[in-house]
């Protein structure tokens, strides 16, 4: 056969095969050990010595080209049509996709409560100065928050800050009133590990200032967030505290969720659990910063506790320890 005929025939074939099956006999027809190609490219020898390289250069362009052809034509076939290497019976391979930690849900949560109520969410540095930590917050130097058992202090005097609360300082020189913030974030303090501490925790820090801001407008808005958190019936309870940088202070309890003011070991027999801490912004604070005329409320609250009370977590470690089977509870998933 010559090669011409045999290539019209060959990419006939091709052009026409419709499984791999078939493919593999026309491979095998034409470029196989005995095929017809392969045939020709043996007895170029016999040819004449002017006539030798020019048939061995077709033949073997040919023969790249019908390799290449029945390759292409490979691909087109349907998958799995005929791909005797596949397995088709085996179980697919899952691939995992990662969720959120349990405290960023949850943060995210509490954050577009507030935002919804008009709050914008500002960050600040998690390694602070005394001053914006203590000083500006009107915490006199031998106030015992500043001890060093309560406190990690760096070699150059800095600190890891203890609370969200510098964020109002630092919001409060930036800005002017009014100003609705609210700022998360993680906080440090000497603490050793147990089911109720941790040495790192979330805090979501709050803070509104404008002109004629009452203790009604700081219940009213704990007591909304309160609702959308724990439910429409939860029931709040506002108590006296003290904090330096507030005036007058106050916290908020939510009535147990699980006993439902009954007393049981979650909420340790009280029948309601502390969830945020409040106040008036000092006055010192306001007028040292500018802002006499003004007053405001802020709050600061710890997403951890939050979250031990809604999910009823007995130990706060298990944030810490990066169990999937802890964590996939929280998403849907499935890690
Ligand atoms: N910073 C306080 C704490 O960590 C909470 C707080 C914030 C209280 C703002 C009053 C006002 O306990």
């Amino acid at each position: 056969m010559d090669l011409e005929s045999l290539k019209k025939e060959a990419k006939l074939e091709i052009q026409k095969a419709k499984t791999i099956d078939e493919l593999e006999s026309i491979r095998i027809k034409h470029l196989g050990k005995k095929g017809s190609l392969t045939k020709i490219l043996h007895s170029i020898g016999n040819l004449s010595v002017t006539e030798r390289p020019k048939v061995g250069q077709l033949a073997n362009k040919l023969k790249n080209e019908l390799a290449e052809s029945i390759e292409e034509k490979k691909k087109t076939i349907g998958k799995g049509k005929s791909y005797p290497w596949i397995d088709t019976s085996l179980p697919g391979r899952k691939s995992n996709t990662g969720g959120l930690h349990p405290l960023s849900i949850l943060s995210q949560e509490i954050q577009d409560i507030f935002i919804r109520m008009g709050f914008s969410v500002v960050t600040g540095p998690e390694i602070e100065t005394e001053y914006y930590n203590f000083t500006a917050l009107n915490t006199p130097k031998h106030h015992p928050a500043r001890d060093m058992h309560d406190t990690f202090y760096l070699k150059d005097g800095r600190l890891l800050r203890t609370h969200t609360s510098p964020v109002q300082i630092r919001t409060l020189e930036k800005n002017s009133p009014p100003l609705r913030i609210i700022s998360p974030g993680k906080c440090y303090r000497v603490d050793t590990f147990d089911p109720i501490h941790s040495p790192t925790f979330t805090q979501i820090e709050g803070l509104w200032v404008d002109k004629n801001i009452s203790m009604a407008d700081l219940f009213g808005t704990l007591d909304s967030f309160a609702k959308n958190i724990f439910g429409k019936d939860v029931k709040t309870e506002f108590f006296p505290s003290y904090f330096p940088f507030t005036e007058p202070s106050a916290e908020m309890w939510i009535e147990c969720p699980f006993c439902k003011g009954k007393g049981c070991s979650v909420c340790k027999k009280r029948g309601k659990i502390e969830t945020v801490g409040a106040g008036m912004v000092h006055p010192n604070i306001l007028k040292s910063l500018g802002y006499e005329g003004c007053n405001g409320f802020a709050f600061g609250m710890g997403v951890d506790r939050i979250a031990m009370t809604k999910y009823d977590i007995d130990d706060i470690r298990l944030f810490f320890q990066n169990e999937l089977q802890f964590l996939r509870q929280f998403n849907d998933s499935k890690l």
